[in-house]
């Protein structure tokens, strides 16, 4: 597939690089208009990835974070990489309040929130090698976001009679 836009980041396994990725997440995703919802969804299921692959793939260590947002139409595509220590149970990674660091008060919630958040979401991991998290998230039309302004005038219009 050929994307409309590609940006591809690579920043060292650290927990305030988490801001960068967020603001990084924003900036791609402006030129699709969303809506403020659906910009705050993308922002934090990236920065729970990114996240994750601080503290658990990398566990604080020093290493490199991969990250990739594409476009395409109106759908935006983010793939976040590190080549950290990999997980050895996706599925059981993935159920809500699993985590494998409680003594750290981490929720278990992260993939969660990125499946909420976002339509798809995709974890490939290789034990003693890496992780790879790819999520994708349509932004609704511009044409459906006027029809809701339209509802929200009419509501608005209804309300002064
Ligand atoms: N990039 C990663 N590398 C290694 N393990 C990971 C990675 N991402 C998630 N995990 C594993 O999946 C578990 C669940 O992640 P998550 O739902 O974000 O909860 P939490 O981060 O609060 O533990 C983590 O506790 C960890 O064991
Ligand atoms: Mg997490």
């Amino acid at each position: 597939m050929t994307y409309d836009n590609e940006v591809s980041i690579t920043m060292s396994s650290r927990s305030q690089n988490e801001a960068f990725a967020r603001v990084a997440a924003a900036a791609f995703a402006a030129p699709l208009d969303p809506l403020l919802d659906e910009l705050t969804d993308l922002k934090t299921a990236v920065s729970e990835a990114v996240t994750n692959a601080v503290i658990h793939g990398y566990e604080n260590k020093e290493g490199y974070v991969f990250i990739t947002f594409r476009s395409f139409g109106d759908e935006i595509y983010v793939s976040i990489t590190d080549e950290g220590i990999g997980i050895d149970d996706v599925e059981q990674a993935m159920l809500p309040l699993y985590t494998s660091k409680p003594e750290l008060e981490r929720s278990g919630m992260g993939f969660t929130v990125m499946k909420a958040f976002m339509d798809e979401v995709n974890v490939t991991s290789v034990p003693g090698s890496g992780t790879t998290v790819e999520m994708k998230k349509a932004i609704k039309r511009q044409s459906q976001k006027q029809d809701q302004n339209c509802m929200f005038s009419s509501l608005g219009d209804s309300t002064q009679q």
